[in-house]
């Protein structure tokens, strides 16, 4: 068996099958405010509770998550392409820019929120390891927030798709219980 990775192309076309939540990693204080569109974000333990978030090198907001030390993910929300696409760099945003897509507000520990999306953490950067062309950043959950009634917008193949709710198994569920 050969055992080497194989062509990086290939795993793109892979990985691009694997549909994944988007959210918005972000950091900094009013005025200096820096974050991305990521999908790199994974439960980690609830012991203590923490989140695994994977950011390129190269990404803006990568050393001010190091230098703030606080870093929230705002998991966006079925109508949050927008936000999506200019915290990704295409609209042509940077910085503060982004901030003015969406109504972000200050956390408990700083960082920016976005209320209306699915659901946001605020983190405290408790370490980071590098890997190759990205970092992963290790945050204890130090306060989240959820809307109920908000359906995820997820990432697949390369495009964005909004979750409808989730109805027809509410109705199923319903059913079931009058049999
Ligand atoms: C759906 C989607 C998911 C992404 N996920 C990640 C990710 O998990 N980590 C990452 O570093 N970049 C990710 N990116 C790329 C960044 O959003 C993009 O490179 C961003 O522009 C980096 O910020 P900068 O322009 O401020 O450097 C993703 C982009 C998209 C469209």
């Amino acid at each position: 068996m050969n055992a080497e990775p194989i062509d990086r192309h290939e795993f793109r076309n892979l990985m691009r099958n694997i549909a994944g939540q988007v959210s918005v990693v972000a950091t900094g204080t009013p005025g200096h405010r820096k974050g991305l569109t990521a999908s790199a974000v994974c439960s980690l333990t609830d012991l203590p509770p923490t989140v695994i978030v994977c950011v390129n090198r190269a990404a803006a907001a990568h050393d001010l998550i190091i230098e703030h030390g606080f870093f929230s993910v705002n998991a966006l929300a079925t109508g949050q392409e927008t936000i999506a696409r200019v915290f990704s760099g295409m609209a042509g945003a940077s910085g503060e820019q982004r901030f003015e897509t969406g109504e972000w507000s200050v956390g408990v520990t700083g960082a920016p929120v976005l209320a209306s999306a699915v659901c946001h953490l605020e983190c405290r950067l408790s370490e980071y390891r590098e890997a190759s062309s990205h970092t992963v950043f290790f945050g204890q959950v130090i306060a989240g927030s959820a809307s109920a009634d908000a359906n995820p917008l997820l990432y697949h193949r390369g495009s964005y798709i909004g979750l409808e709710a989730p109805e027809r198994e509410e109705a199923f569920l319903a059913a079931a219980k009058t049999k």
